[in-house]
């Protein structure tokens, strides 16, 4: 506790405990910033009213795929826009977290006024993540300047970044709406973090919180920092997933263990590359070697992506004891003979889709153009010796 404290410490100097005054007070976690970067975070959005995955894009300015890949529903149909979630349903909607005169805020979201709309009817239909407050404040909205029907609202909503980081750990932060007969224990429990984070990261020191009050919540996440990429780097939050790849490759953050899975989509689109090297095991794939001393878990692990290929490397970890889930598997290296020593060594019959490599073809080229030179001057040469000869 005391070193999540130290770790903290400047962050919560930064804070501002902001609380508006109407019929409620409520408290909102701000994030003071000072630069122009930005970070991915979420919404905890509770559903006022049964809504299609496409209506709750629309409302948020967010793409459908981004929101199913946030709340892991998959696979991802031509009909997925159109499945109902019902009201009180929780969705995680993910939104870029900008830096607006000096505090972290998301300004994509836009809302087109109908009719019947009120500052308060808004406010609800975003799950209370606006106030009426925010709403009027951010659209010039007085006595002399109304809501009419067909503005375009801007929809200021909270979020924060804090380095990504929680507790030395990688984190994405959710702005979480409390809601009635919640504590903060209970908000803790309910997305894997503990009472002390809550309190640290928003700076409640009264540690009560009423509902409607905005909390920032640190979602353990996946990182794709220490699994060695090229040219690519990925922040996953636990229990959602992400594609890649030209969406050939799904990497989901494994809520056991907080490790990055990374698997071929199967969506429908053209995908190359997928199987490792000198193996018959595709990315993702993975089988248990025995030998007398130890148990090997051999893998076809991702490794980013590069000029629309798909890298991959095999991986070998040696256990002394086949870890309990690994020994129910029964995979096999059935093909796995043929693997040499250099993973990266050249294969005798490589696949001729593969481009020629730069030398060799600069080389030919140029061989190419010396032979035409020559050809050249020898009928110059030979041109030359005639107009001699006569
Ligand atoms: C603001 O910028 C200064 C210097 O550029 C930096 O030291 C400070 O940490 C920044 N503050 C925040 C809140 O980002
Ligand atoms: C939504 O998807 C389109 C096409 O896949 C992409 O160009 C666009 O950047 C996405 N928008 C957001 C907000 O991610
Ligand atoms: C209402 O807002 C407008 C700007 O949109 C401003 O000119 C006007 O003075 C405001 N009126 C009141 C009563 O605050
Ligand atoms: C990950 O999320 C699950 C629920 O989806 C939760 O039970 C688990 O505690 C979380 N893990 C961490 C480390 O936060
Ligand atoms: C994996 O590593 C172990 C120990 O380092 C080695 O004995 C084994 O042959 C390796 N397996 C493969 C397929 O490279």
């Amino acid at each position: 506790m005391r070193n999540s404290l130290q770790f903290f410490w400047p962050q919560i100097l930064c804070f501002i405990l902001l609380t508006f005054q109407y019929e409620v007070e409520t408290k909102s976690t701000i994030e003071a910033c000072n630069a122009s970067d930005s970070c991915t975070s979420l919404l905890s959005y509770v559903l006022p009213w049964d809504s299609k995955v496409s209506q709750i894009a629309t409302r948020f300015h967010v793409n459908v795929s981004d929101i199913l890949a946030s709340n892991s529903l998959f696979p991802i149909t031509s009909s997925s826009a159109h499945q109902i979630l019902r009201a009180k349903t929780l969705v995680k909607i993910p939104i870029f977290c900008s830096c607006v005169d000096g505090i972290r805020r998301s300004m994509s979201t836009t809302y087109t006024v109908h009719a019947a709309d009120t500052a308060a009817s808004i406010s609800e239909a975003y799950g209370g993540l606006v106030s009426i407050e925010q709403i009027n404040i951010a659209n010039s909205i007085n006595g002399t300047n109304p809501l009419t029907s067909g503005d375009t609202l801007v929809i200021p909503l909270p979020c924060t970044c804090f380095n990504n980081v929680n507790n030395g750990e990688t984190a994405v932060y959710m702005s979480y709406v409390v809601q009635r007969r919640e504590s903060l224990s209970s908000i803790a429990s309910k997305f894997g973090t503990t009472f002390s984070d809550l309190e640290t990261v928003n700076g409640f020191w009264e540690a009560t919180v009423d509902p409607g009050d905005i909390l920032s919540v640190p979602i353990a996440a996946c990182s794709s920092a220490t699994l060695k990429w090229y040219d690519e780097s990925m922040i996953v939050p636990n229990g959602s997933y992400t594609l890649t790849a030209s969406k050939c490759i799904k990497c989901s953050c494994e809520p056991m263990d907080i490790t990055m899975r990374c698997v071929p989509s199967g969506l429908d689109v053209p995908c190359y590359n997928l199987r490792c090297k000198q193996s018959n095991l595709i990315i993702g794939n993975e089988c248990v070697e025995h030998s007398q001393t130890a148990c090997n878990l051999i893998q076809c692990v991702y490794r980013g992506h590069r000029g629309g290929k798909i890298l991959s490397s095999m991986k070998n970890s040696s256990y002394l004891q086949c870890p309990d889930n690994l020994c129910h598997s029964g995979a096999s290296c059935w093909a796995f003979s043929s693997y040499p020593e250099d993973p990266f060594g050249m294969s005798p019959k490589s696949s001729p889709s593969l481009p020629l490599p730069v030398s060799k073809a600069s080389l030919s080229a140029s061989n190419g153009r010396l032979g035409q030179f020559l050809i050249n001057v020898l009928q110059i040469f030979l041109f030359l010796k005639f107009i001699l000869i006569f």
